[in-house]
C-alpha cells in the first residue's frame, strides 16, 4: 500500500529491542548444535524449528514467553554467537529503514552461564560498528536486569569492574530492567537507579506492561527513570496520562509484542488514540521480534497504521517524539530530523 512506502521511508528509531529476543528458531538449532548445548528433551516443542515457532505462536502470558526465551538464549556462549545475532538484526533494521537503534541486553543470564561479561558486549560491539559503516545504522547498547532475580543481585553485576568499564567507556549507554513484572514491582530496584543516576547512566524500565499504573508511577518516582518501556496500562489512568505527557516522558510501545502476550487481544486496543489526545509520547518498537511471528520493526508500524489509520501529518508526529526521545547524540538527532 501507500503507506507501506511511507512507513518503510521515515528515519525510524527503535527503543525496545532485545537483542536476545531477535534469535529465530533456526539460529537457535544451529547454535545450539555448533555450541554442543542440550535442549530440552521433554518439551515436544524443541522437536524442531518449525515446531518451536509453532510453539511461539500460542504465548499465555509475559511469563511463558519468558520461559522459552531464556532457554532459547542457552545457546549463546561464543562472541561470534552474540556478533551474529546482532548482525542479523541489523540486516532486518536495514531492510525495515530504521536509522537508529537502542538495544538490550540481558547479562545476568549469560554470566549466570559462566558466559563472561566481555564476550558478550564485545560480540555487540563489533556488529553495532559494522552496522554503522555498512549500513549507517547508528546504534547503542542499555544494559538490562533481571526483576525475578534478587535486587543484590543486579547491584553486584552493576558492579562488576567489567560492566562499570563498559559505562565508562561509552560502549553501554544505559540501564534497564525487564522480566517477569507482576510480582516485583519497580521500587525494589531503588540502589540499582540510583547508582546508575550516579554515574550519569541513561535509565528506562519496563512497567505498565502487564503490571497496573502504579507500577509506572513507581518507576518514575522511586527510580527516577526517563524512558518507560511499554507503560500501556497507564491508559487506565487519566492524571498519570496527564502526567506522563507533562513531564515528556518517552513510552517505547511494543504492539506486536502486546498481541503475542496477550496484554490486549488486538493492536486496535492498544491505547494510541489516547496517548495521542493526551499529548504522549510514544515510539513503536518491537521488542523480540523472532518469538513474535518473526515481525521486525515495519511490520509494527504497519500492524499500527492498519489498526488506527494514522494520517500522514501523525505518523511525521511519531516519528520525530521518538527521534527527540532518542538517547543518542544532538548531532546525530539533527542529522535524522
Ligand atoms: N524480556 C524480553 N522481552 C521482555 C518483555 N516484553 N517484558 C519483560 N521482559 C522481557
Ligand atoms: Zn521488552
Amino acid at each position: 500500500t501507500q503507506f507501506h512506502t511511507l512507513l518503510q521511508a521515515l528515519p525510524k528509531c527503535e527503543h525496545h529491542l532485545h537483542l536476545e529476543g531477535a534469535l529465530t528458531p533456526e539460529t537457535l538449532f544451529a547454535l545450539a548444535v555448533k555450541n554442543g548445548i542440550q535442549l530440552p528433551s521433554d518439551d515436544p516443542a524443541f522437536a524442531s524449528p518449525a515446531s518451536l515457532a509453532l510453539r511461539y505462536q500460542r504465548f499465555t502470558s509475559l511469563d511463558d514467553f519468558l520461559h522459552y526465551y531464556y532457554l532459547g538464549m542457552s545457546v549463546l556462549l561464543q562472541p561470534s554467537d552474540f556478533e551474529s545475532l546482532a548482525w542479523d538484526y541489523f540486516l532486518h533494521a536495514s531492510k525495515d529503514g530504521v536509522a537508529h537503534a537502542e538495544l538490550f541486553f540481558d547479562p545476568q543470564a549469560h554470566l549466570a552461564r559462566g558466559v563472561p561479561y566481555e564476550t558478550i558486549v564485545s560480540g555487540f560491539t563489533k556488529a553495532r560498528m559494522r552496522a554503522e559503516a555498512e549500513l549507517g545504522i547508528s546504534s547503542l547498547l542499555v544494559c538490562c536486569f533481571l526483576r525475578h532475580l534478587p535486587p543484590v543481585e543486579a547491584v553486584a553485576t552493576f558492579r562488576l569492574p567489567e560492566v562499570q568499564h563498559s559505562f565508562t567507556s561509552g560502549q553501554v549507554t544505559g540501564i534497564g530492567l525487564d522480566s517477569s513484572e507482576l510480582e516485583y514491582p519497580p521500587e525494589l530496584f531503588t540502589d540499582l537507579y540510583a547508582s546508575a543516576r550516579d554515574l550519569g547512566l541513561k535509565r528506562t524500565a519496563h512497567a505498565g506492561e502487564e503490571g497496573p499504573p502504579s507500577y509506572v508511577t513507581t518507576a518514575l518516582e522511586a527510580l527516577r527513570i526517563e524512558r518507560i518501556d511499554h507503560g500501556i496500562r497507564i491508559a487506565e489512568d487519566p492524571s498519570l496520562l496527564t502526567r506522563v505527557a507533562d513531564e515528556g516522558i518517552l513510552l517505547t510501545v511494543c504492539p506486536i509484542s502486546n498481541v503475542f502476550l496477550r496484554c490486549v487481544p488486538s493492536v486496535a486496543d492498544l491505547p494510541i488514540q489516547a496517548f495521542m489526545r493526551a499529548g504522549v509520547r510514544f515510539s513503536i518498537n518491537s521488542d523480540d521480534p523472532a518469538y513474535f511471528g518473526n515481525h521486525f520493526l515495519l511490520d509494527n508500524y504497519c500492524a499500527v497504521q492498519t489498526a488506527f489509520d494514522l494520517t500522514a501529518n501523525d505518523w511525521s508526529v511519531i516519528c520525530k517524539n521518538s527521534i527527540n526521545g532518542s538517547w543518542c547524540s544532538a548531532s546525530r538527532k539533527e542529522a535524522l530530523l
